[in-house]
């Protein structure tokens, strides 16, 4: 079943949704060389809790990190550490916090210092994937049309598009109905209603769609170790379109 938001609801998700947008941009002036991913996770934990809020992913099916934070061939799920941003690498936050029971759920990925002419064009368009997939959103509308926008897209960009790991629905729960595809076919797929609240988070590789899971349980890497970008919006959905939840 998919939940359809209160008045109230919506309101806490609004604020879920600004705390984290803002921490995004509290953490960007971090954002570079030699900060260790520890150090990020831990701004982000005091930013979120300064904000009265909580980290949703600490402790998430055990997960132990405040925030995921993946580098380069790192799709999503990386665990901070001791590890240090380098100039030209390209680190996904993936940032999710809950308010009063709400969550809010946002990720992106920021270049570090000079990155590559082809890690630039796989920043450009996977968001501007995310871009083509909400596009589709509106009251009526099927969860197979943002998929196809952002295969589409994608593919025709000589992308590779992530099957394993899909969007969500999100309310209080991190993850809720329905699975969000960054696949599929339009006209397909469950019937998007005005205040239903789901999370679009296209994960587009620079080289294969192929990815695996590395033996800490969490971390997915590509398969052929090229590139991996990631960006993610809460939105909202209204009779003529959606609302930004986690705007920045
Ligand atoms: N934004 C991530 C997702 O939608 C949240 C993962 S929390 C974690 O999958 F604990 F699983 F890392
Ligand atoms: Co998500």
């Amino acid at each position: 079943m998919i939940n359809i938001k209160t008045p109230r609801e919506i309101e806490l998700m609004r604020v879920a949704g600004e705390i984290v947008g803002d921490t995004h941009k509290y953490i960007i002036p971090f954002l570079k060389p030699g900060i260790t991913t520890k150090e990020i996770d831990s701004l982000a934990r005091d930013y979120i809790t300064e904000r009265g809020a909580t980290p949703s992913c600490y402790n998430y099916d055990g997960y132990p990190g405040n925030i995921c934070i993946s580098i380069n061939d790192e799709v999503v799920h990386g665990i901070a550490g001791s590890r240090k941003l380098c100039d030209g690498d390209i680190v996904t936050l993936d940032i999710c916090a809950c308010y009063k029971g709400y969550h809010g759920d946002s990720a992106w990925t920021y270049p570090i210092g000079n990155i590559s002419e082809e890690k630039k064009y796989l920043l450009e368009h996977t968001e501007q994937a995310l871009y083509e997939g909400l596009k589709q959103v509106k009251a009526g509308a099927r969860i197979g049309d943002i998929g196809e926008a952002v295969q589409t897209y994608a593919e025709s960009h000589n992308l590779g598009v992530v099957k394993e790991l899909v969007g969500h629905g999100i309310g209080n729960n991190l993850h809720e109905a329905p699975d969000v595809p960054n696949y599929g076919k339009k006209n397909t797929g469950p019937i998007l209603k005005e205040g239903m609240v789901i999370a679009v988070e296209p994960m587009i590789n620079l080289g294969t769609a192929d990815v695996y899971l590395l033996d800490d349980d969490w971390t997915v890497v590509t398969a052929d170790q090229e590139p991996s970008a990631h960006f993610e919006h809460t939105v909202l959905i209204t009779k003529d379109g959606y609302e930004i939840l986690t705007k920045r």
